[in-house]
């Protein structure tokens, strides 16, 4: 059956004309329904989709024109051809003032009635087009929008791991208080989008240290007020840095608040108690708990009890009770999720470096500098996934990956290929050999994280 070009309304008293119009318009393709009085015409109207509505003046009971200005109130985008006599052209003009579309005049000249519905039902599929557009592009610009927010977010989230990486001390420090924060969000049901906020506000809570100047981060020996000062402001300069572009408060709150104590105590704080926004209440206790339990240049690790009863002591001090409580009801393996193996094979410092500064919150990164190296760390040490460089001295990627793949007691390994060819014939080449994957340089922090994801369900 031929698709139909629109739905016709023909309203009009008298039955002769209707089965003439219906006929003639279905011979086009048009899909026809009939009524023979107002009444009858708005219950069809309200029952189904019309197109167009072809109507007659006069017609007992309501007229024409009383029809045409409701239907044009209810359905105003449905378009009306009015029918009327030759001599009563001053009622169709009227009409036309009143938002009908055209007018015919009977007795009928059935080329010109066809061609008044051909026009309106052109016009009508015209507005519905330009309105499928008009939302469309509203779509495209917020999905726009969105896609800019989570490149810059993403690239400053590369430049933290990129700080961290520098040094040993902190490597890995945004991730895991990102981990141990997201973890207290979901114990207090946060919705999903405040969990995303949280995650990005808590990944880049230290954003602002890139400003810090590093001759005072090094300083040996006690700081003074301004050097203390100096440091502590990155909390305010990181908000600043990421609200610009994301125009998120609560992640520039996260930002800018996650040194506050919450009895108000803290380096010049001006707000204190609920007044702290909840996420960066969160994001203290995770940050703190974490800064405590990693080794610094100035003292050794907590144990994991001393840092806990530290976060205990300081409930209602510096902690948030709700934040802190949730945190301190968590499992070990909330707080530290057991870490799986990574191996990274390749022989540029700088990529192990990076997959490590990525990577390192989630999982235990080791690695190694060749191909044979690899092979040897794959069967001994057991990763959970191995990421392989293709061109490396000694024995490539490509041999390597085939032994890995060829040994029994290795082939169960995923095997994901780093390369910086994007080549359809070496995309072939590392599946034939068993590759599981196949990622290109550069690549984001996201695209590594989200491939290793793939394999290894991400602690959350
Ligand atoms: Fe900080
Ligand atoms: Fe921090």
């Amino acid at each position: 059956m031929p698709e139909r070009k629109g739905t016709i309304l023909i309203v009009d008293d008298e039955v002769s004309i209707q089965m003439l119009l219906s006929k003639m318009l279905s011979g086009k393709e048009y899909h026809c329904q009939v009524a023979g009085n107002a009444g009858q015409a708005l219950s069809i109207l309200a029952a189904e989709p019309v197109d167009l509505v072809l109507l007659d003046i006069k017609m007992p009971g309501k007229s024409g024109i009383e029809l045409l200005s409701e239907i044009k109130e209810q359905y105003p985008n449905v378009v009306v051809v009015m029918a009327t006599s030759v001599t009563d052209i001053n009622t169709a003009i009227d009409a036309i003032r009143r938002g009908a579309y055209d007018y015919v005049a009977k007795p009928f000249n059935l080329d010109i009635v066809a061609s008044s519905v051909g026009r309106g039902i052109e016009k009508r599929r015209l507005e519905l087009k330009l309105r499928d557009y008009q939302q469309n592009l509203e779509g495209k610009v917020a999905e726009q929008a969105k896609e800019i927010r989570s490149r810059f977010l993403g690239a400053m989230q590369s430049m933290v791991f990129a700080l961290e990486a520098n040094d040993s001390y902190t490597a890995g420090h945004s991730r895991r208080v990102s981990e141990a924060a997201m973890a207290i969000g979901k114990r207090l049901a946060l919705s999903d989008d405040e969990m995303e906020d949280l995650r990005w506000g808590s990944l880049l809570h230290d954003i602002g240290k890139i400003a810090v100047s590093q001759s005072i981060v090094n300083k040996p020996g006690k700081l003074t007020d301004y050097e203390y000062g100096h440091i502590m402001a990155h909390a305010v300069v990181g908000a600043s840095i990421i609200q610009p572009v994301v125009r998120n408060k609560r992640i520039a709150d996260i930002i800018e608040h996650h040194h506050a104590y919450y009895d108000g105590n803290g380096f010049h704080q001006k707000i204190k108690g609920e007044d702290i926004p909840l996420l960066a209440r969160i994001v203290a206790v995770s940050d703190a708990y974490d800064a405590m339990t990693s080794t610094r240049s100035y003292r050794a690790a907590l144990p994991r009890e001393r840092a806990l009863a530290e976060i205990r002591k300081g409930i209602g001090r510096q902690f948030d009770p709700l934040a802190g409580n949730a945190f301190l009801g968590m499992s070990v393996a909330e707080i530290v999720p057991e870490k799986k193996e990574i191996l990274v094979a390749d022989d540029e410092p700088s990529m192990r470096l990076l997959v490590k500064s990525i990577l390192s919150g989630s999982y235990t990164v080791i690695e190694a500098a060749d191909g044979q190296e690899a092979v040897e760390a794959a069967m001994y040490q057991q990763p959970a996934l191995i990421l392989m460089d293709i061109l490396m001295p000694r024995k490539d990627g490509l041999q390597a990956c085939y032994e890995i793949k060829a040994n029994l007691a290795t082939k169960e390994i995923p095997v994901v290929m780093l390369t910086a060819v994007d080549q359809e014939l070496n995309k072939k080449l590392c599946a034939e050999l068993g590759a599981d994957q196949y990622l290109t340089k550069p690549f984001s922090p996201q695209e590594l994280l989200d491939t290793v994801n793939q394999f290894l369900k991400s602690p959350q």
